[in-house]
């Protein structure tokens, strides 16, 4: 175990003017303060000072940012182009702003598909760098996220696992989340739209070099399991590749890897796709809930 318990703190005085950072757990999280994200997309030196606080922290939390949807766009488009979601329809009026507007009016009651833990869009060949997530509205209690840190679940398996799955692959549908819910027809055009994606069940984080383990809630099975070295006759091992996908999915609910986040209006949180699942707690129907967000598209996964 190399990073769960080290020292996060960042020292104030190495930070642009008055940043000031706050570890929310020994795993995962830390709240920033002192800084407006509206003038920090304008400043060079303090999105430097953030992108390396991301890749520290893993999540980024900050409170009070009555900031332009403009403002939204321009802070997140700062770590790469932003891309559109299927499910999520985009703001009109903030061009690269996703809107996850809940309310018992919604299409589907409140959206009950996020109670999953999940990396976004893993679907996708290049799933999403990170999110820049706004809130608009919450409710008076509940509608919480919550984040795991994925290089400590990877780091936290046993040996023969890390041997085991070290050249596992996975594919990860989006039929199979927010398709399921659909009519067979919207389905099979959404199958064609965003075929599966196929990767690496422990990813290289592309900045920090570090292992990831990267299966959630998109991933439907081993691409690669039924080797010789697995199977004797026919597919009589073919169950111990369900139950080892569904072990290691289950590494994100471990709460020592997680951090938990009470929302109020114009709280941000930021987190790193890559090294990152999260969940958002759905358990405040029929209340509504509004939250924009900024998806910044990734890399190919290695
Ligand atoms: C998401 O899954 O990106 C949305 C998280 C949230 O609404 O809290």
């Amino acid at each position: 175990m190399t990073t769960a318990f080290a020292p996060a703190v960042v020292r104030a005085d190495s930070l642009p003017d008055s940043i000031k950072v706050e570890q929310l757990t020994c795993a995962i999280g830390a709240e920033i303060s002192n800084v407006n994200l509206g003038v920090a997309s304008r400043d060079p030196e303090t999105m430097v000072e953030i992108r390396s606080l991301l890749l520290k922290h893993r999540v980024l939390f900050f409170r009070d940012q009555d900031i332009t949807r403009p403002e939204h766009v321009a802070f997140a488009r700062h770590f790469g182009e932003l891309t559109e979601h299927p499910y999520a329809p985009a703001d009109p009026d903030a061009p690269g702003l996703q809107r996850i507007y809940k309310s018992p009016e919604s299409p589907d009651g409140a959206g009950r598909y996020e109670s999953a833990w999940h990396s976004d869009a893993t679907w996708r060949e290049q799933p999403p760098l990170g999110c820049v997530l706004r809130c608009v509205e919450c409710p008076p209690v509940g509608g919480d996220t919550m984040w795991a840190n994925m290089v400590l679940a990877y780091e936290g398996l046993p040996e023969h696992i890390k041997t085991q799955i070290a050249d596992l692959r996975a594919s990860h549908s989006l039929q199979s989340s927010f398709g399921a819910v659909q009519p067979i027809e919207k389905r099979l055009a959404l199958k064609a739209q965003y075929p599966d994606a196929e990767h690496p069940v422990v990813r290289t984080h592309p900045e920090t070099g570090e292992k990831v383990l990267f299966v959630s809630a998109y991933a439907t099975h081993f691409t690669n399991f039924h080797t010789p070295a697995n199977v004797r006759y026919g597919m009589d091992h073919a169950p111990g590749a369900s139950q080892l996908l569904q072990y290691l999915i289950s590494r994100a609910f471990i709460p020592e890897y997680q951090v938990r986040f009470r929302w109020k209006p114009n709280s941000v949180a930021m987190w790193d796709n890559r090294s990152t699942q999260h969940l958002a707690v759905m358990d405040y129907p029929p209340c509504h809930r509004k939250m924009e967000r900024a998806e910044i598209i990734g890399e190919a996964v290695f």
